[in-house]
C-alpha cells in the first residue's frame, strides 16, 4: 500500500531526542526549543517565535492575544480546518465566512471588505497548500479598518509572498508541525510568530499559564507571578529535539518536496491540457513549499471513482475539508457572507495525491501510472 502521507524522517531525530533525554530537561523552553525558535526568527524575520503544542494552540493564543470578546466577528474562509474557527469561537466570536478563489482555494481577497461590520476584529487568511493568500490586499484592508490579521500558515512554512515568509506578514502567524506537515515535532507541534513587537511580552505571559515565568528564567524579575489569563502553550523539549533535526534539513526537505510536486505537475499536464483535470495554480507573487499536490476532477462522482480506482491499486488518496459553514458547528457559530460560488463545488472535486519527503521515486511513478491509466 502506498500511503497518502508518512511523517518526514531525516535521520538525526533519535540522536537529538536522546540528547534531550540526557540533558535532564524535558519540559518546554529547553535548549532545543531555543535552537528552533532562533532558527525561525533568523530565517523568516519574525520578531519572536514561540514553539507551541500545535497550530491549534497557536491560533488559540492568537485569539487571546488580540482580546477577542463575545460578539466580535472574525473573517475567514469556510474551506479550512476546524481549528481556524474554533480558536475564535472559544472566545465567543462569530465567524464570518467568505468565498474562496477557484484557482488557489484561498479566501477571495475581493470578498472581504463587504463582510466587514463594526463588530469585525480580525481577518484570518489561510494559506491553503502553502500557497500565499493575496496579502497586500488583506493587509491594506486591515489597515483601513484597523483589524488584526492572524495568518493561519499551518501549511505554509518555507513559502513566501513577494519574498516575505508566510506567517510573518500579518500581526501574528501560526505554523503546524503535525505529522502531516512538511516538518514535524514528533507528530504534533506548532509555532506562534509574533510580528508586532508590542505583542511579544503578553504572548510570553499567555503561553506560560498567564505568568511572567519567561522573564524570571531570563533573570529579569526575581520571582514570577500570575499576571494575566493564559494557558500552557509550550512544546516539550523532547519534541523540539525532533523538530530541530528537521529544521537543520529544511532546505533538503523543501527541495525534495518541490521535485516531487513538479514531477506530478509535468506528468499530469497533458490531462489538464485535454480538460480532464485541473492542476493547482501558483500566483506569480508566491513561492510555494510543495505542501500538497492536488488535482480537481469534474465533480464528486468522478472523484469517488478515482479514489476507488487508486485504492484498488493500493494507493491512498485523500479529499480535504468539508466546508465549515455547512457543518453543524459552522451553522451554529458562523454565517457565510455573500455567495458560495466556489467553496462547496471546488471542495467536492479536489483530491490530494501522496506527497511526502520519504516518498520513493518508484512509488511516485506507480501513483502517476495508475492515475494515467484511470483516464486512458
Ligand atoms: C489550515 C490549518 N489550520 C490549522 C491546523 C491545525 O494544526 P494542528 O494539527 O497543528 O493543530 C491545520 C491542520 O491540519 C490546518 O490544515
Amino acid at each position: 500500500m502506498i500511503p497518502f502521507n508518512a511523517p518526514p524522517v531525516v535521520g538525526n531525530e533519535l540522536e537529538y531526542m536522546q540528547s534531550a533525554m540526557a540533558s535532564g530537561k524535558l519540559c518546554g523552553d529547553g535548549g532545543f526549543t531555543r535552537l528552533c525558535q532562533q532558527w525561525m526568527e533568523q530565517r523568516f524575520g519574525s520578531k519572536k517565535v514561540l514553539l507551541t503544542p500545535s497550530c491549534t494552540a497557536s491560533l488559540e493564543m492568537a485569539a487571546l492575544l488580540i482580546d477577542i470578546q463575545p460578539g466580535d466577528e472574525v473573517i475567514m474562509p469556510s474551506y479550512t480546518f476546524v481549528s481556524t474557527a474554533n480558536a475564535f469561537v472559544l472566545r465567543g466570536a462569530t465567524i464570518v465566512f467568505v468565498d474562496v478563489r477557484s484557482d488557489t482555494l484561498n479566501q477571495d481577497e475581493s470578498k472581504i471588505e463587504a463582510a466587514i461590520t463594526e463588530k469585525t476584529r480580525a481577518i484570518v487568511p489561510v494559506h491553503y497548500a502553502g500557497v500565499a493568500c493575496e496579502m497586500d490586499a488583506i493587509m491594506a484592508l486591515a489597515k483601513q479598518y484597523q483589524l488584526w490579521v492572524i495568518e493561519d500558515a499551518a501549511q505554509g512554512m518555507m513559502s513566501c509572498y513577494k519574498g516575505r515568509a508566510l506567517g510573518t506578514i500579518g500581526h501574528i502567524g501560526c505554523f503546524s508541525f503535525h505529522e502531516t506537515k512538511n516538518y514535524t515535532a514528533g507528530g504534533e507541534g506548532g509555532a506562534t510568530l509574533i510580528n508586532d513587537a508590542a505583542l511579544v511580552e503578553r504572548a510570553e505571559i499567555i503561553r506560560e499559564k498567564g505568568t511572567n515565568r519567561s522573564q524570571f528564567f531570563r533573570g529579569q524579575v526575581d520571582k514570577y507571578t500570575w499576571r494575566d489569563i493564559g494557558s500552557s502553550y509550550l512544546m516539550a523539549d523532547l519534541q523540539a529535539a525532533c523538530l530541530w533535526a528537521q529544521l537543520e534539513a529544511a532546505e533538503r526537505i523543501n527541495q525534495q518536496r518541490l521535485r516531487l510536486w513538479q514531477r506530478y505537475y509535468d506528468a499530469l499536464q497533458p490531462l489538464a491540457a485535454q480538460g480532464r483535470i485541473t492542476l493547482p495554480s501558483l500566483p506569480a507573487a508566491c513561492e510555494h513549499n510543495a505542501h500538497m499536490f492536488y488535482i480537481k476532477l469534474r465533480d464528486s462522482d468522478d472523484r469517488q471513482a478515482l479514489i476507488d480506482w487508486m485504492k484498488e491499486a493500493e494507493i491512498m488518496t485523500a479529499f480535504h475539508y468539508i466546508p465549515l459553514h455547512s457543518s453543524p458547528a459552522g451553522e451554529q457559530f458562523g454565517r457565510f457572507h455573500g455567495e458560495d460560488r466556489y467553496t462547496t463545488v471546488e471542495s467536492e472535486r479536489l483530491l490530494r495525491l501522496p506527497l511526502f519527503y520519504n516518498l520513493t521515486d518508484n512509488n511516485q511513478k506507480t501513483v502517476i501510472s495508475s492515475l494515467l491509466s484511470f483516464f486512458a
